[in-house]
């Protein structure tokens, strides 16, 4: 038996990275996947082998996850063409630089607006159905700078550390109602996000000396992380912050 068989999932992000392979893995698991994005499927995200392999996958383009009449829109043809929402992943996020003398108010609002206000939007949309059948999974996409400061990375930290606080309000606010609400805390993965980390060898070399596993993530390791979270192998996981982050937050260890 498929671990999400019968389920339908709905992943924000999911034209590249984390909420690509999400998707992939999910199908695998027998789910109906509904992707959105701002952006088309980046080649290797795989929706058009997807949508071959399931007619009844749906993906939906050019959707702003700080635009609540979208996001709405986007929930309802969802349930309608697909099915009642079961799992809710937030992958939709953007980088933000910058200490905060020198960021540009426009540059936080940017940030804080997609990666937080986005995650609560999607989910504020998706509850109303989760909590009619009194079911529901929603996994946040966090970061290990939710949890630790970064230096430069003021907007960042600020909304992913929301995301962490969001999980724990939301998990606490619908844990009656049958829905399970967690996020995942992902340390340095390889994906377009990070492409300007690839391009600088001191800062790449520097970062994953910070991973125990002395390597960088992959997409598809924190995809199984949230397979985890969205099945029912997770029936007793809310409120909780996952680290798979390669050791990152384990603590300290000195390098040659
Ligand atoms: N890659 C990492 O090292 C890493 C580490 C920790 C956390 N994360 C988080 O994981 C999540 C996924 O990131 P990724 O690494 O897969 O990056 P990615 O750039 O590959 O994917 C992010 C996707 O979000 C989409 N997006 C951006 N703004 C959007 C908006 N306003 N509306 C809708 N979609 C939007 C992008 O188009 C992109 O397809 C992000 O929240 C990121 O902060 C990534």
């Amino acid at each position: 038996m498929s671990r999400l068989e019968g389920k339908t999932a709905f992943i924000t992000g999911a034209a590249s990275g984390i909420g690509a392979a999400c998707a992939r893995r999910f199908a695998e698991e027998g789910a109906r996947i509904a992707g959105c994005d701002l952006q088309k499927p980046l080649p290797g995200a795989d929706w058009s082998a997807a949508e071959a392999a399931a007619p009844d996958h749906w993906f939906r383009d050019g959707l702003d996850v700080r635009d609540e009449a979208a996001i709405q829109d986007a929930v309802a043809s969802v349930e309608d063409k697909v099915g009642p929402i079961d799992i809710l992943v937030n992958a939709a996020g953007v980088a933000g630089v910058g200490p905060a003398h020198d960021l540009a108010a426009e540059d936080w609002d940017r940030v804080i607006d997609i990666n937080l206000k986005g995650s609560f939007l999607s989910a504020k949309h998706v509850l109303p159905s989760m909590m009619a059948r009194g079911t529901g999974s929603i996994i946040h996409v966090a970061s290990v700078e939710g949890i630790e400061g970064m230096a430069g990375s003021l907007s960042y930290n600020a909304s992913k550390g929301g995301v962490v606080l969001m999980t724990r309000n939301m998990a606490l606010d619908y844990g009656t109602a049958g829905i399970r609400v967690n996020c995942l805390c992902p340390g340095l993965i390889e994906t377009p996000l990070t492409e300007i980390v690839w391009q600088a060898d001191e800062v790449l070399r520097q970062m994953v000396s910070w991973h125990a596993l002395n390597r960088p993530g992959k997409p598809e390791e924190v995809a199984n992380a949230a397979l985890f979270l969205a099945s029912d192998e997770a029936s007793f996981v809310t409120g909780h912050a996952m680290v798979v982050d390669g050791g990152w937050t384990a603590g300290r260890r000195f390098t040659s």
